[in-house]
């Protein structure tokens, strides 16, 4: 397969350059950070929303599609300066500046992907038009900044048709409930602004509008009415004629568009600001007139953004906000690949995964899932550098949903923030999750006090008890719920949702997630629960060690020294049982075991015909350094070089399942080589380099990694990959696939703050603790001497480090030119300088 470039890397300005509209699959990017989200593809498709993807979506996208990215924001502009009567040329030119819906071909294209914010621009016959896509900070809007330039030596006049077709709402009911929602339909027409108010006259107190900075020739709000019944978005019968309807939605589909009259001088060029807002009223404000909305909030966001120069302003504001972010952890590898990824998509990428969890992108419709408990914790290993405020509310937030046994919803939903009845529990790993993430924002902000925050369960008020108190029973939960091996009992699953070891379903009508499971004398027991297990245990002991120094003062009973000595002895007690039964009963001869069935079979173990040996297991057992010492952990690399490596990455199971097993589930629904079924499951990868990374085996840790590194990935395979070349995804085909390297679902998945914890911490080994930064590389052979430049709390360290060929071990560190014991630079407030040598 030829291996086709469709765009490239620029770094100075943290872009992806899309110089070919035709991308192997729409190459999409996110706007906004905190409450109005939009995904933008590069040809302008996709959507807005309010918080909620499914509950306030607020512009309309179908999902799958012909074509497959239809429906987003369009610009078209009707160019007649070809018409010529005598050469009988009755066509006017109409193009859109990305290149889509129309097509028509373009003299240049270009789309700028950045922090936040899209520039594409287009150009034909002499007018360039280019639109920046962004929503600004703290504001409800999609601002869409068009530049229309006369590049000719014509005058040109244009006609210009802007696009939006509205959602009702809510995005599941809008695709489905017909015969009400085409009664429902209502907007109002105010000079320049369009307003999208169905259902406003009963519950709901929001509306949505669409604004341009300049006055309108005319305007559309029927959808029928502006594209015509059997016209499509590529060829829309108003703009075809170049005559708006000036219709009026009455029930069937809303819409908004705009009809300007352009004229451009020879070298003119002309700013419109489009914006798309969202407006929510108090109840008793509802309405300025019997059934006419009030606007004066719309009124007030458009006042803030009706300039060129107001727009200008909020979109440096969004660059700095960006600036800022990035500046806080910046690597100079002198190898721009890692470089790249390290400072710019790689955190972008989990700052995108922290603001959306897995609810919308182009392969998560926005309707299915809310934000997952697993989900969100490991997220927060990606951004809480960044915006560790948020990752605090974060962790409440999630921690709120759990239950008095230490269990928890596997979901929640963001607008209520109410964990989500129809997945329900009963994902075992699922607790563990809360100290892993809750250690990790401690560690970055030496925030101790987040420990003593009132936390309910199932957020029934009066139910609060300390949050030290909900990781208490998160590892409870493990402890009070082991099988016959004195292994963790899985439960509805661990991290892996589709090995369902107590469903056993035969009717396809049910879904393996949500279908009720047989739990009564269940055997099944998971070793990637046990590493896990083991892993955060260790991490909540060394808490509880810390906090026997500082006990929590402002607990209603406060606890005492002697009770977090006592606990850390205890936790640890539950480790090293863990540990044993790992040896004991979890160890197959070359890897671990990945689980016992319902039955207390193996699974994942030589015996087995199909699916020998799984990533999971090997993953979080080298994680977790059980049985080093006897060898296990380099037999446990060793085997998942040997059968689960392929040029694309390490596959999650070998031999793929080439049939469905009853008692597996959902793992063995999928075809070979894809999903939880030997796919390369990008996200569990660098579960294994880490495990490389403690056992010291910096060139198997690169090598692993560098598989995987999006950068690196683009270089040799845009096409074969498909999917965006500048971020993660979650599966890419292994070698049992029909195509194997061809990924998938990309964007929203925990491989983006896996690889981030991956490459921060362990290869380049700058580690936030609890007292300071430890420093603990783990390289190649080849690497050179680099620099990190990392702010912490209220200091800043510029760290260099000197591989001096080494892969593994720091020989000595001087801070501030003094040498120093051991390898944790201790925080002080400040700016040091720091030099490593390996
Ligand atoms: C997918 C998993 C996912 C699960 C829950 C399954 O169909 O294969 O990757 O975690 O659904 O949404
Ligand atoms: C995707 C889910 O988001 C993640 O939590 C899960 O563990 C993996 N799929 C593996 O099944």
């Amino acid at each position: 397969m030829e291996q086709k470039r469709y765009g490239h890397f620029d770094d100075q300005h943290r872009e992806y350059v899309i110089t070919d509209p035709q991308t192997p699959w729409p190459w999409i990017n996110y706007l906004g950070n905190e409450d109005f989200f939009s995904l933008i593809s590069n040809t302008a498709g996709g959507y807005s929303f309010y918080k909620d993807a499914k509950f306030r979506r607020i512009t309309r996208y179908r999902y799958n599609n012909v074509p497959m990215d239809n429906g987003g924001r369009y610009f078209y502009i009707v160019d007649e300066s070809n018409l010529n009567s005598q050469t009988s040329n009755l066509k006017p030119t109409i193009w859109n500046p990305g290149w889509k819906p129309c097509k028509t071909p373009l003299d240049f294209y270009e789309c700028r992907h950045g922090m936040s914010y899209t520039r594409i621009t287009g150009r034909k016959n002499g007018v360039e038009a280019s639109v920046l896509f962004f929503v600004p900070l703290k504001k409800w809007c999609e601002v869409q900044k068009l530049t229309l330039k006369n590049e000719s030596s014509e005058v040109k006049q244009l006609k210009l048709f802007s696009f939006e077709e509205w959602c009702l709402w809510n995005a599941a009911t809008d695709m489905e409930n017909f015969q009400r929602n085409f009664s429902t339909g209502e907007v109002e027409i105010e000079g320049s602004t369009i307003y999208h108010k169905t259902e406003y006259r009963e519950r709901r107190n929001h509306y949505a509008f669409y604004h341009v900075n300049a006055p309108i020739q005319g305007y559309d709000t029927d959808r029928e009415s502006f594209v015509g019944l059997y016209n499509e978005f590529a060829d829309p019968q108003a703009v075809v004629e170049g005559k708006p309807r000036n219709s009026h939605a009455h029930g069937w589909s809303p819409i908004a568009s705009h009809y300007i009259e352009v004229t451009l001088q020879p070298g003119e060029s002309k700013d419109f600001v489009f914006l798309l807002g969202y407006i929510e009223n108090e109840q008793d404000e509802k309405f300025e007139a019997p059934q006419v909305i009030n606007k004066k909030k719309a009124h007030a966001l458009i006042a803030e953004l009706d300039t060129t120069e107001k727009v200008d302003k909020a979109f440096a504001e969004l660059c700095e906000y960006w600036d800022a972010l990035l500046n806080i952890y910046k690597v100079r590898t002198g190898n721009d690949k890692l470089d790249r990824m390290v400072n710019i998509w790689n955190q972008y990428q989990c700052m995108v995964t922290f603001n959306f969890s897995r609810s919308a992108s182009f392969f998560e419709s926005g309707v299915g899932r809310g934000m997952g408990f697993r989900d969100s914790n490991q997220d927060l290993v990606g951004f809480v550098h960044q915006i560790p405020p948020r990752a605090r509310q974060r962790i409440i937030d999630i921690a709120s949903t759990q239950f008095p046994d230490g269990g928890c919803y596997h979901q929640y939903q963001p607008l209520t923030k109410r964990g989500n009845n129809d997945i329900g529990g009963g994902f075992n790993d699922d607790p563990c999750w809360l100290i892993f993430g809750t250690v990790a924002y401690i560690k970055e902000t030496g925030d101790f006090s987040i420990l003593d925050e009132m936390v309910p369960f199932d957020n029934q008020p009066g139910s609060e008890v300390t949050l030290f108190e909900h990781l208490k029973i998160s590892m409870d939960h493990v402890i009070n719920n082991l099988g016959p091996h004195m292994l963790p009992l899985i439960g509805r699953a661990d991290w892996n949702d589709c090995l369902n070891l107590n469903c056993f379903s035969w009717d396809p009508n049910e879904s393996f997630q949500t279908t009720e499971n047989v739990s009564e004398g269940t055997k099944a027991e998971s070793l990637m629960i046990a590493g896990l297990f083991v892993v955060t245990g260790k991490d909540y002991v060394q808490l509880c060690k810390q906090l026997a120094n500082r006990p929590l003062t402002s607990h209603p009973s406060p606890l005492t020294s002697s009770f977090f000595a006592e606990e850390a002895n205890r936790m640890q007690q539950a480790v090293d049982a863990m540990i044993d039964a790992v040896k004991k009963h979890g160890w197959d001869g070359e890897w671990y075991l990945r689980a016992y069935d319902f039955y207390g079979r193996k699974i994942g173990s030589n015996e087995c015909d199909e699916a020998k040996i799984f990533i999971e297991s090997q993953g979080w057992c080298t994680m977790a350094e059980i049985g080093a010492e006897e060898g296990l952990v380099a037999k446990s690399l060793d085997s998942c070089k040997k059968y689960l490596e392929c040029e694309h990455g390490m596959v999650l199971n070998n031999p793929a399942f080439s049939k469905y097993i009853y008692e597996y589930g959902e793992i063995s629904s999928y075809p070979e080589g894809y999903k939880e079924n030997a796919g390369i499951f990008c996200h569990n990868n660098p579960w294994v380099i880490i495990g490389e990374c403690i056992a010291g085996r910096g060139n198997d840790a690169w090598s692993h990694y560098a598989k995987i590194l999006p950068s690196y990935v683009e270089e040799k395979y845009q096409t074969l990959h498909k999917v965006e070349p500048y971020v993660n995804c979650q599966m890419v085909a292994g070698k049992d696939a029909f195509k194997p390297g061809e990924g998938k679902n990309s964007w929203l998945t925990g491989t983006a703050a896996w690889m981030w914890y991956t490459v921060s911490e362990f290869i380049l080994g700058i580690k936030p603790d609890y007292d300071g930064i430890r420093i603990d590389p783990c390289l190649p052979e080849t690497a050179s001497d680099y620099t990190v430049n990392r702010k912490f709390r209220e200091a800043e360290y510029d760290i260099t480090i000197h591989p001096n060929g080494q892969q593994k071990g720091v020989k000595s560190i001087t801070l501030d030119g003094n040498p120093i014991d051991g390898t944790v630079i201790p925080y002080s407030p400040g700016k040091h300088t720091v030099e490593v040598t390996m």
